[in-house]
């Protein structure tokens, strides 16, 4: 293992976030976590994890609901296979995104971390970001892509190299940048999710923690030009042909 990998290995852990409801893929998830629905020739949350396994972390926490951590579980495994180690946790009711990773502070041990929705399928390899984001000072670094439809995200405005606003689901965007569900975070993250108060639909939103590193210039971006949010019927057959076009 080279001096880079160490580091990595030492100072990130990765947490991978598959509860919620999967309301927008029923009727498959009446009988199955939306994670293990098939894209290409694996179950989603195979993308995810391997987005994280790329980037040389050996730490994996994986969070989801009490019905269906089981078979997460049964086709993750402990992790050796990967030469790496899995942890579960439950989250008992679907309070959103930040909500599931705040249950991820004991086990996080004030290192920085990489979260990753489950849902979320990454093709390139994110080694050299998470690199730059460990050696360096930045509260958090986010992704960003250009998309057709940015209502259904987190739609960031930027300004050089800083993010200045993020506006969550926004009926009238501003920009067409979406934030995509890879977020690098600083070990402060779990301190500002503590004053967090549901949004709207309910929820702890992942926008508001990444907007209280905004406010105060903590946030650096990358623009990417392949992601895929899996969770919609027709982003699924989407991110099946994404998948079999880089498999080609
Ligand atoms: O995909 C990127 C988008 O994900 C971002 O642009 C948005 O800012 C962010 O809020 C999120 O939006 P969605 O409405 O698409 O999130 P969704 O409720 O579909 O949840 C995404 C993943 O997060 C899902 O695969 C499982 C996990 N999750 C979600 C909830 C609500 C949990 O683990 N626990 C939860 O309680």
């Amino acid at each position: 293992m080279n001096i880079d990998e160490e580091l990595i290995k030492k100072n990130l852990r990765g947490i991978i976030l598959a509860g919620g409801k999967g309301t927008r893929l029923e009727p498959l998830t009446r009988i199955m976590n939306k994670h293990l629905v098939r894209v290409g020739n694996y179950p989603m949350i195979e993308y995810p994890l391997q987005t994280l396994i790329k980037m040389g972390i050996k730490d994996i926490l994986v969070i989801s609901g009490v019905h269906h951590i089981g078979q997460i579980m049964d086709y993750l495994g402990s992790g050796k296979q990967h030469g790496a180690e899995f942890t579960y946790r439950v989250q008992d009711e679907a309070g959103g995104i930040a909500q599931a990773l705040a249950l991820a502070e004991d086990w996080a041990q004030e290192k920085k971390v990489a979260v990753i929705l489950g849902d979320n399928i990454f093709l390139q390899d994110f080694k050299e970001d998470a690199l730059r984001f460990v050696k360096g000072n930045d509260g958090t670094m986010l992704f960003l892509k250009e998309v057709m439809h940015p209502q259904r995200f987190g739609v960031a405005t930027v300004q050089g190299n800083k993010i200045t606003e993020i506006i969550e689901k926004p009926t009238e965007p501003k920009t067409n940048l979406a934030v995509t569900g890879l977020y690098l975070y600083d070990a402060a993250v779990f301190n500002r999710i503590k004053p967090l108060k549901p949004s709207l639909r309910g929820e702890l939103e992942i926008t508001d923690v990444n907007m209280s590193y905004v406010k105060e210039g903590k946030t650096t971006y990358k623009i990417i030009n392949q992601w895929i949010d899996a969770g919609t019927f027709p982003s699924l057959e989407e991110a099946e042909r994404q998948v079999r076009e880089y498999n080609k």
